[in-house]
């Protein structure tokens, strides 16, 4: 039984990419987005759209009758790292308060799954990795723990209420959707692959490595870079997984499990793209983890989940494909 799907975010970058996700799945899908950063026009026009604030109860009432919502997966939110270090309150505001009030809207409707975009943050700079989700969590910035309340707040509403909850904790999200219909528009993005793609169009001057001093291969930072559409589509199977068992809740990583470095980032944008990409080094940026890779086997094992895009040459093209055919 496919019940109709709230997408909070579903203007910004991940959340239009799983509307069409859960459209492609036969999904019933309704938006609601501030447009603060995401665009009108990343969600089809014929996908039910709100533009307002998820912490505003009249308008998510209005929504859930309207819609007849039965699930939310909720991307709203704000992600850089380094701006939650410089501007803590927005990111316990955007991301832990506006978050507890859906939550709550959520429960008075008796709405009975939630789905909520955590990321590896929450992990803060482990002393091993893999991480997998038994690593205490241990968040050094502020986004990490604006996160990691709100999972905690699910947890907590979960056992009190009929409601069950899917954390999925991201690691690094990139890409586009292979078919073109999606991608990354962020202004001023910060993100490591959308940055160096938009250097390798001219649209920037360059990339700043942060950091050549960690305690990595080459010295620079490493991650665990999933493609978009992979990504979203382990959000469909959770869905249907919530659906299947009301009485589970569950919290799992959501990347591939192996990690490349910076460096190596910027080899595969200027291999794929057949440009070269200027580096200048820089110091590392606050709150920044040298390392953060997934262990991946407890979604490997609870979903049926078959990434289609493990691949840093075809995260690095579709992202590139994307770039090239932006107009604005
Ligand atoms: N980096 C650069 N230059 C840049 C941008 C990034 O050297 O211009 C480096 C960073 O120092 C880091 C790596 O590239 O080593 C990735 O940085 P991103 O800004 O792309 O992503 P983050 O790892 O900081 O954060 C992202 C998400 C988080 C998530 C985290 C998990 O925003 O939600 O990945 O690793 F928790």
């Amino acid at each position: 039984l496919r019940t109709p799907v709230l997408v909070t975010g579903g203007a910004g970058y991940i959340g239009s990419h799983a509307v069409l996700a859960l459209r492609d799945a036969g999904w019933p899908v309704a938006v609601v987005d501030d447009l603060s950063t995401g665009f009108r026009a990343a969600v089809a026009k014929d996908v039910p759209f709100y533009e307002g604030d998820i912490a505003d109860g009249e308008l998510l009432a209005r929504i859930f009758v309207e819609q007849e919502i039965g699930a939310i997966m909720h991307f709203a939110g704000s992600i850089v790292v380094p701006e939650s270090v410089a501007d803590p309150l927005r990111y316990y505001g955007n991301n832990t308060a506006k978050s507890r009030a859906l939550i709550a809207a959520a429960v008075a409707h008796g709405i009975g799954h939630f789905i909520f975009s955590s990321t590896a943050a929450v992990y803060g700079a482990p002393d091993h990795s893999p991480v997998d989700e038994e690593t205490p969590a241990a968040p050094i910035n502020p986004y990490g723990r604006s996160k990691l309340m709100t999972e905690q707040m699910l947890a907590d509403t979960a056992a009190a209420h009929e409601i069950n909850y899917g954390v999925l904790r991201y690691f690094n999200v990139a890409g586009a959707d292979p078919q073109g219909r999606a991608g990354q528009s962020t202004a001023g993005a910060t993100h490591l692959i959308k940055v160096a793609c938009e250097a390798a169009t001219g649209r920037r001057d360059g990339v700043a490595i942060f950091g050549t001093d960690y305690e990595t291969p080459d010295g620079t930072g490493v991650r665990d870079y999933i493609h978009v559409s992979d990504l979203v589509a382990a959000h469909v199977l959770l869905l249907e997984r919530l659906i299947a068992e009301p009485e589970a809740s569950l919290t799992m990583n959501c990347g591939y499990g192996r990690g490349f470095s910076v460096s190596e980032v910027l080899d595969a944008v200027e291999r794929v793209a057949g440009t070269e990409i200027a580096r200048r080094t820089e110091a590392r940026r606050a709150g920044d983890p040298g390392e953060l890779v997934s262990d991946p086997s407890r979604i490997r094992s609870t979903l049926p989940w078959e990434p289609r895009n493990d691949d840093l040459d075809t995260i690095v093209r579709h992202a590139l494909e994307w770039e090239r055919m932006r107009t604005d």
